[in-house]
């Protein structure tokens, strides 16, 4: 208040104060009324076309930010991509495999193909290793790791072949124009991608069970979603406002979703709260593009996942034509937690000094590292 007091006494708009960075200077020992008097000269040396040049600049900026900020308000989403998206598939393995010999599992158990979009970044590596670890514990699972990229990633790779799971490791990069969204729908391409291989190679007795590389899970959740018959669903924990995200049941049926971002949408539940059943799904795809044969309706809905941000997993069970009715409840009545939305902490990526460690270990972590895209 002093400050003020004294500057206004010096006839200065706090303005000026903000522009020539007054505090800054007071801290290197400049006292104030210098700095107030030098705020004031410096305004009042600005002839008129500077001035109006000042005015041009800031007017400009405003009605910029303005215009794009409407503009992202009312404008429609991009919809359905116009081109076909890129997709690769890397490598394959129907087997498991320990210790260079493959091991005979249970026929006669459902597969249940976990599929995990994942993208480049310091925690990718970590992320994965927990995550696939957790399911060599699982008897009859396929991994799909799905990487939000043109490549795939050796470190990935690596993981994958260390693990001896059977696996699929696809590239399928999100499409520039939805990365421009104010809400990107992360994960949609590679999720596509991995929805594409299963229904060309998954058995049709198989589970189908997206799985985000930020989760946590109990390994009995695979016994609990291995029976469904066509789409089961449980809660999951550490999600939004209310610390979960579940199908609320009565008499053992779903009657509604207890969910903080309800969103208008009809199934409110977060990717790792169901799976469905493959033959269910190919079937229900096989009837929709039935019709959209026979009505030459390119605007009927496929099974698909939509590109709009919080709302893929809605709109995937959508597009699976089914109702509520059709839930089938898992985890104790859906009174279990069993799997969590962990969500591991962003951590910066730095390019690191290493000027005094070009003859010790430090070189060698740090090219390991860099390979684990931990660093620049
Ligand atoms: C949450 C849900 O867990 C997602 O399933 C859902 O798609 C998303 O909300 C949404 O509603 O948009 P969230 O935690 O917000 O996801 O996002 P992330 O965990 O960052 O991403 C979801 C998955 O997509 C992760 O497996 C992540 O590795 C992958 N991802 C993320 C990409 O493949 N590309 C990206 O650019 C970002
Ligand atoms: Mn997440």
């Amino acid at each position: 208040q002093k400050t003020l007091n004294q500057c206004r006494s010096y006839n200065i708009c706090f303005h000026h104060l903000l522009l020539l960075n007054i505090k800054q200077s007071l801290r290197e020992g400049n006292s104030l009324l210098q700095e107030c008097n030098r705020a004031h000269e410096w305004f009042r040396g600005m002839n008129r076309r500077q001035r109006i040049v000042m005015a041009v600049i800031i007017g400009g900026s405003l009605i910029y930010i303005i215009l794009t900020q409407t503009l992202l308000v009312f404008s429609s989403p991009p919809g359905e991509p116009t081109e076909p998206e890129f997709r690769k598939t890397c490598s394959s393995v129907l087997q498991k495999i320990s210790k260079n010999k493959v091991v005979e599992e249970d026929k006669s158990l459902p597969v249940i193909y976990v599929v995990t979009p994942t993208y480049r970044r310091p925690e990718m590596v970590a992320e994965l290793t927990r995550l696939g670890q957790t399911l060599t514990m699982v008897p009859r699972v396929h991994w799909i790791v799905a990487e939000d990229s043109n490549t795939c990633t050796a470190s990935v790779q690596n993981i994958l072949e260390r693990l001896g799971l059977p696996y699929t490791h696809i590239a399928s990069p999100m499409p520039e124009v939805y990365r421009k969204e104010r809400y990107v729908p992360r994960g949609v391409s590679n999720r596509r991608a991995s929805l594409e291989w299963v229904r060309e190679y998954g058995e049709d007795t198989g589970i189908l069970y997206f799985l985000d590389d930020d989760n946590a899970i109990d390994i009995r959740l695979f016994e609990e979603m291995r029976t469904t018959k066509k789409v089961s669903m449980w809660p999951v924990g550490l999600i939004g406002e209310y610390t979960v995200s579940s199908p609320v049941v009565k008499d053992g049926k779903v009657v509604a979703f207890y969910d903080g971002w309800p969103a208008g949408r009809k199934f409110q539940v977060d990717m790792a709260g169901f799976a469905v059943n493959m033959g269910f799904l190919k079937s229900q795809a096989a009837k929709q593009e039935k019709v959209q044969a026979a009505k030459q309706d390119k605007k009927h809905p496929k099974v698909t996942m939509p590109y709009i941000a919080g709302h893929e997993e809605d709109g995937f069970l959508k597009s699976l034509n089914m109702g509520i009715s059709d839930i089938e409840v898992k985890a104790e009545g859906c009174t279990q937690i069993l799997v969590w939305h962990t969500q591991t902490i962003w951590n910066p990526s730095h390019a690191l000094w290493l000027d005094k460690h070009q003859t010790d270990n430090i070189k060698k972590l740090t090219d390991n590292m860099r390979h684990l895209g931990m660093i620049k």
